[in-house]
């Protein structure tokens, strides 16, 4: 049965009609146009799909878009839209991802942690990025990317 849900996306009030066993992230993608949370595994393992919730990071593949009624969401397009930020121009300066799948899922979870924690140790970097596959780069590169945009005192 559909049902109207409301909720804020990107700083922006919207609607839309959604079915009660209906995926956040295939609203996002299909009825909202935003394609940065990517389907992956569809099980909530791999973080290609995370979006943060009320600032806290999600897998929307798992999460029911009637649950969002009245909530916040916010997406890469949200979090880039005055342009991009600087751990995306570290992310480029260090060619961090390959075919980009991850690219979405990583920044999120990664903003998500550095409004907590904008100065980590390395080990505190790995462990944030654990719940977040990476098929292709070996994550040197992402970690270095996120090390060097997040040095004290730049
Ligand atoms: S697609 Fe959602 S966690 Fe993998
Ligand atoms: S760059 Fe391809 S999955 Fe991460």
């Amino acid at each position: 049965m559909k049902r109207e849900i409301t909720f804020t996306l990107n700083d922006d009030i919207v609607s839309v009609y959604v079915e009660s066993d209906e995926k956040l992230l295939d609203v996002l993608r299909y009825k909202l146009g935003i394609k940065s949370p990517k389907q992956g595994c569809g099980r909530g393992e791999c973080g290609s799909c995370s979006v943060l919730l009320n600032g806290k990071s999600v897998r929307s593949c798992i999460i029911y878009a009637v649950e969002i009624d009245g909530q916040k969401i916010e997406t890469l397009e949200g979090i880039q839209k005055n342009g991009i930020t600087k751990l995306q121009r570290s992310f480029v300066e260090h060619n961090a991802f390959q075919c980009g799948f991850c690219a979405s899922g990583v920044t999120i979870t990664m903003t998500e942690f550095l409004r907590k924690n904008p100065y980590p140790k390395i080990a505190e970097i790995k462990e944030a990025l654990s719940g977040n596959l990476c098929r292709c780069t070996g994550y040197k590169s992402i970690v270095d990317a996120i090390a060097d945009a997040t040095k004290e005192g730049e």
